[in-house]
């Protein structure tokens, strides 16, 4: 970490311990999500760290962005989802979007004042994602948009979403991205769903009943929907695995201080050889993550992003974050299991990343057919 990075993850952390914390037992129970919290995390200008300055971004690399969004979600994996995702959002429209798309919709995901929402999940297509039926229907001005969305994060409180739909045949080349904003006719809300975790980030289904889309809202073109929506997933998956990192090391930390102050048989807990494994193993697990996610995120910095590599980042440290947590859980032992210590919302938060952005079972599948085309390739 250089003096930079030090000195924005120390500012951050402050404004996350002093603000956010406090709150997090009771909204995690309440499942209450606090916009107040997110513009704050915009002051702090995280809202959209890797955009370029002109678009009101921060203009840092990623690698700067994962440490950004390690410190937020020690706190908080919820709310540094809701960064990433919005994060996510705009990355989409600066690489896909055209100048005058950039010029209206990216300076007020940039500053925080407003969320982004990406919507590619559908109740029979999750990991199977282009076989998606939300149809855009091609009329004059622009399309009408018919179906519905699931699991969508920030799903009610996100003002703009990137929505995939159908304006061709079968397959990834028939799908279309479009730009919906909050209030245009046709698209509403359907339910919310109730989570084993992330309880302070809204998860919603989306609806499109006839919603107009303008042409001008219409990302990069015709049958270009699927690569949008998988260059995006190649950049949000690096972030889901920052926040395993952050989230795994939350948990290591618990873990340590109550091993080091728990006292059983009349000696810490931590002096016992098969608790010094179990936290060297942790620490072990969070750093080599750690490392593995920064790789991944200098492939985005210094040219496209590596899929094979951002895959291996995110399968590796959400698995982590499992494995951390959970055993962060049996050091902490019967409290461990209460809501009196964060650990078990960690763990709760935890599992959900293997899943998002791709269940690791498919980021296999994608580092497997890399590899196979790399060693044809060769052959
Ligand atoms: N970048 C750009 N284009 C890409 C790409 C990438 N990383 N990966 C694939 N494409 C392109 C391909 O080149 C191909 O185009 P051509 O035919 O022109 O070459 C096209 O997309 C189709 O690719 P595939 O044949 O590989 O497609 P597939 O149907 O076999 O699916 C998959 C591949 C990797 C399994 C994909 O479906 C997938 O990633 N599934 C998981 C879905 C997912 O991640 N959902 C996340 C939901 S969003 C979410 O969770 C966010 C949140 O709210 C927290």
């Amino acid at each position: 970490m250089n003096d930079f990075q030090k000195e924005l993850c120390q500012n951050l952390s402050k404004y996350c311990w002093d603000t956010i914390e406090p709150h997090m037992e009771h909204d995690d129970a309440e499942g209450k999500f606090r916009m107040e919290f997110f513009k704050g995390l915009g002051d702090y200008g995280v809202a959209g760290v890797t955009l370029p300055e002109e678009y009101g971004g921060a203009g840092l690399s990623y690698i700067d962005y994962c440490y950004v969004l390690e410190e937020i979600s020690k706190v908080s994996v919820p709310y540094a989802v809701t960064v990433s995702v919005s994060s996510m959002v705009q990355s989409i429209l600066n690489e896909y979007g055209s100048k005058s798309q950039k010029e209206k919709f990216l300076l007020p995901l940039t500053s925080g004042e407003e969320i982004g929402a990406f919507a590619l999940s559908e109740s029979h297509s999750g990991s199977d994602a282009a076989a998606l039926k939300t149809t855009a229907r091609k009329v004059e001005g622009g399309y009408l948009l018919n179906g519905t969305k699931m699991w969508i994060t920030s799903g009610g409180i996100a003002k703009t979403y990137i929505v995939m739909a159908r304006t061709g045949g079968e397959g990834a080349k028939g799908v279309s991205a479009f730009i919906v904003r909050d209030g245009d006719k046709g698209f509403s809300f359907g339910k919310a769903e109730k989570k084993m975790g992330w309880k302070t980030s809204p998860t919603r289904e989306l609806i499109f009943e006839n919603c107009f889309v303008a042409d001008e809202n219409l990302l990069l073109g015709e049958g270009k929907g699927f690569t949008v929506a998988m260059g995006g997933l190649d950049r949000g998956r690096v972030a889901i695995a920052a926040i395993g990192v952050g989230c795994a090391q939350r948990a290591l930390d618990e873990a340590m201080k109550y091993s080091l102050s728990r006292q059983q048989f009349k000696q810490s807990i931590f002096d016992f050889q098969g608790l010094q494994f179990m936290l060297a193993d942790m620490a072990l697990e969070v750093e080599s993550s750690r490392l593995l996610v920064h790789s991944a995120a200098s492939s985005i910095d210094h040219s496209k992003p590596n899929s094979k590599l951002c895959s291996m980042a995110k399968l590796k440290a959400t698995d982590t974050a499992m494995k951390v947590t959970t055993d962060a859980v049996q050091v902490l032992g019967g409290v461990g299991y209460t809501a009196e210590y964060p650990v078990e919302r960690f763990m709760r938060d935890a599992k959900v990343l293997q899943i998002v952005e791709g269940t690791n079972q498919i980021q296999r599948v994608v580092i497997a057919r890399h590899l196979k085309k790399e060693y044809e390739h060769h052959a």
